[in-house]
């Protein structure tokens, strides 16, 4: 009766502590998943250094007037995406939704303008956008970067978008690039007054964010969200017919670069891409048997800044070009399109042992593999040598070590080959070289 009662009182109390729960749009990444960020980070990585691509890493909080500035206050990021707030000193800072204007900032601040150009920078960094949650979108998300500051060649154009194709081929991923020019800020004006008349015939058909979108940043529209505008985008004015020439001629190189790279391309006349800072190339990559301009999560974007650097204060006719990956969506598409990884980490050796006194040792064993850079694992919370075992098989072991407490006392220890079966005792101090000079054997 009496233990009943407490059992009472523990199961109501167990139900009254709730576990706080993550928060909507952000999440975990496990350590089953994880064999999928090694690889795109250390391919990323290996990629940027391949291209010449310096590593930076920027810190994640910048004054809310950078992004403001360079992203354009009449965006989705800027209007409702951010994570903005008050600092204890009283300054307005965001959680970077993107990293761009960091690296401008970056190379503004740093005097990067008196190194050789182009300076080109890479990335692999989390962004936070208050974003509406759903597959694919986050509000904490990762995006490996390329910025390349400092040269207008379309061959950098070409060169990023070749790199991100070579990286997504690697990584099994089959895609493809959506290409636009939205030319210079000149040539668009006349454009954007063609695109405005365009649609205040249907002003009546537009939400009420479009018909600010008309007035305050008409280009919005031709990524508008919004019901039925992708019916009405269909007739609307192209702005690659109104590229001034020396954007046409730009555009032409990129596309002939890339011809001769086979890379795979649609054109894609209203891609306009989400921020304001961008000129001339514009692209996104998305998985190849998607819809064109209806691809709703692209893995990632990017184009030509050519105005950026001299936004934030840096020196005038700096140009620019840069694209981001989006790395939950690469891993998204690896797993769609088959990839696949094994879920557990791989080792070399695996340590079992049998009772106290050879955890123990074990422990200062298990030290000096590790040491010698020798892939070992252990459970030393299990106590069945059956059960060690079958752990080293199904982590692949090739070598599985085993110390009892008759070997403690003698000083040895024995190894198992895991394929053949067959063991041999050996010297405990020398077992590492052992080891090490097998798993060469076996290569
Ligand atoms: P973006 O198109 O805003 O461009 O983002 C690039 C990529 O980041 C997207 O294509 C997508 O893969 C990923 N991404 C964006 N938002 C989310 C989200 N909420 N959840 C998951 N993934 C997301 C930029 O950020 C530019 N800074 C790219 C650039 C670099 N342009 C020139 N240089």
């Amino acid at each position: 009766m009496v233990i009943k009662k407490i059992e009472e009182k523990q199961e109501v109390s167990r139900k009254s502590v709730k576990t706080p729960q993550l928060l909507r749009g952000f999440r975990d990444i496990l350590p089953s998943e994880q064999a999928y960020w090694d690889k795109v980070e250390e391919v990323a990585g290996r990629m940027a250094n391949d291209y010449s691509f310096g590593r930076i890493r920027l810190p994640l909080l910048e004054q809310t007037s950078l992004f403001e500035r360079s992203i354009g206050k009449a965006t989705d990021v800027v209007e409702k995406e951010m994570y903005t707030f008050i600092d204890p000193s009283g300054t307005r800072v965001t959680m970077r939704p993107e990293a761009t204007a960091s690296v401008v900032r970056s190379y503004v601040e740093h005097g990067m303008v008196n190194k050789s150009q182009p300076v080109k920078m890479w990335y692999f960094e989390q962004m936070f956008r208050h974003d509406r949650p759903q597959a694919g979108r986050y509000r904490q998300f990762w995006q490996f970067g390329l910025e390349a500051i400092g040269s207008s060649d379309s061959i950098l154009d070409a060169q990023v978008i070749i790199m991100c194709h070579r990286m997504l081929k690697e990584l099994g991923i089959s895609v493809k690039f959506l290409l636009n020019s939205i030319g210079t800020e000149a040539s668009r004006r006349e454009y954007v007054m063609e695109l405005v008349s365009y649609f205040k015939q249907f002003r009546k058909q537009l939400s009420e964010v479009d018909k600010k979108r008309l007035t305050k940043n008409p280009l919005r529209l031709l990524d508008s969200k919004e019901e039925g505008m992708e019916e009405l985008r269909v007739n609307a004015p192209q702005i690659l017919d109104w590229l001034d020439e020396d954007s046409k001629q730009h555009f032409m190189k990129v596309i002939e670069y890339l011809d001769e790279a086979e890379v795979p391309y649609e054109l894609s006349p209203h891609l306009v891409r989400g921020l304001d800072y961008y000129t001339k190339t514009v692209f996104e990559v998305v998985e190849a048997g998607d819809e064109g301009e209806k691809a709703q999560n692209a893995l990632g974007g990017g184009g030509r800044y050519d105005t950026l650097v001299e936004l934030l204060g840096g020196r005038e006719d700096t140009p620019a070009i840069g694209v981001a990956l989006g790395i939950e969506r690469i891993i998204l598409a690896m797993k769609n399109q088959g990839v696949e990884l094994p879920k557990e980490r791989l080792i070399d050796v695996f340590f079992c042992q049998l009772g106290d006194a050879a955890r123990r040792k074990g422990l200062v064993v298990f030290e000096k593999f590790r040491e010698a850079r020798v892939s070992v694992a252990e459970a030393f919370g299990k106590g069945s040598l059956k059960g060690q075992l079958e752990l080293a098989d199904k982590q692949k072991a090739k070598i599985a070590l085993i110390l009892g407490q008759k070997e403690v006392l003698d000083g040895t220890i024995i190894i198992r080959d895991m394929e053949s079966g067959a063991q041999e005792i050996v010297n405990i101090d020398k077992v590492v070289a052992i080891v090490k000079r097998q798993l060469e054997m076996m290569g």
